[in-house]
């Protein structure tokens, strides 16, 4: 028996219902890894909220501490690239997916997952951005990789008031990017104007159903949080060399295209997969984000919240109901 520390615990009762309780629990619990971090700040993804509500796709096995980001400072290591005292973040990977993560006040890592916090970042900031942040900027990086930059056209950003479409359009516009913001939430609109975007639509306009082979040309390049018919309108929709980046699939799974926007305008259809991005790829993005990407001001929704009041905010969030990010302070 060791350290005892408190953890968000999603649990199945009679195998069918899951139930979200703090619970406390020993240190010894956590998987036997090379580096343990006591986490202070940890963010909300549309991720922990499947594998917070038992979703097997996500979480094999229960009960489960998900999380899959934290920051905070290294407790104790047995590898060599880090020491105690360092101030670190860590996204992604199996974070929070089948090990402990980061909605506990401690995880404990394979030190090749950790990503160093530069000086000039806390922990809080670090989490502002989170995989959220982590998401868009890779967008951003693969726009500016296919020599997409601010004034080559119009940028479009599907399910905007989300994490990964607030930070992506508020980055997106301090670089410069005349930026498109889709939404089902038309009352924020003027919140969408002040964040930077600088055309708000409803997100029915992308979402065709005539089934035309192609439409008419609008993007340079997207981000599309949503998948399902909005991926494959934005896709007939892109203008020729453009980009598309997935990374999302709220509405839906399944994209029903054709090959026309490929072999008649050369779209080019990118995904993200941040949790899975390789360390070098890994190490470059969280570069930029804290310096070239990096915001001035926060002008968005940021919920500070409790371990103990995050269970409502993964339902909120679960049914679409979140607006920016939610930030989750442990100590
Ligand atoms: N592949 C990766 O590496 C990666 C990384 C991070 C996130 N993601 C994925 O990206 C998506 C966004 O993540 P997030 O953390 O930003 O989630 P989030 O905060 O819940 O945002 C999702 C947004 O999508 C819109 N939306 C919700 N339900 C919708 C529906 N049925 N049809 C169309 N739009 C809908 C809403 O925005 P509006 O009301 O403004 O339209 C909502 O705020 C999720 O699917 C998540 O799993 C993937």
């Amino acid at each position: 028996m060791g350290t005892k520390f408190k953890a968000l615990v999603s649990r199945y009762i009679d195998g069918i219902q899951v139930i979200k309780n703090i619970e406390i629990k020993d240190i010894s619990e956590l998987p036997q890894n090379d580096t343990l971090i006591k986490v202070e700040y940890s963010s909300l993804n549309y991720k922990d909220t499947l594998s917070a509500n038992g979703h097997k796709g996500i979480t094999r096995n229960y009960p489960h501490t998900p999380g899959i980001d934290a920051a905070g400072v290294i407790v104790e290591t047995k590898g060599n690239k880090f020491k105690s005292g360092d101030r670190v973040i860590v996204t992604g990977y199996d974070l929070g997916m089948n090990t402990s993560g980061g909605f506990a006040e401690y995880i404990r890592v394979p030190e090749d997952w950790i990503v160093p916090l530069p000086d000039d970042i806390s922990t809080k900031e670090a989490m502002i951005y989170g995989t959220a942040g982590f998401t868009a900027s890779t967008a951003i990086y693969e726009f500016q990789k296919h020599g997409i930059s601010a004034g080559s056209g119009k940028v479009l950003v599907t399910g905007a008031t989300g994490g990964v479409g607030t930070l992506a359009i508020a980055m997106l516009a301090k670089l410069g990017y005349q930026v498109v913001a889709s939404t089902g939430k038309a009352e924020l609109s003027d919140y969408l104007k002040k964040l930077g975007a600088s055309e708000i639509i409803h997100r029915d306009e992308v979402n065709d159903q005539t089934g035309k082979p192609l439409l008419a040309k609008k993007w340079i390049a997207s981000l599309d949080n949503v998948g399902g018919n909005t991926l494959a309108t934005i896709l007939r929709s892109t203008i020729e060399y453009g980009i598309v980046c997935n990374c999302g699939m709220v509405e839906g799974t399944v994209l029903n295209t054709n090959i026309f926007p490929f072999i008649l305008r050369g779209v080019r259809l990118v995904g993200i997969a941040s949790a899975e991005t390789p360390m070098k790829r890994r190490l470059e993005i969280w570069n930029k984000i804290f310096n070239e990407y990096r915001l001035e001001k926060y002008n968005f929704n940021i919920k500070e919240v409790s371990l103990e009041e995050l269970p409502t905010e993964i339902d909120l969030m679960a049914k679409g109901q979140q607006v920016g990010r939610i930030l989750v302070k442990i100590c």
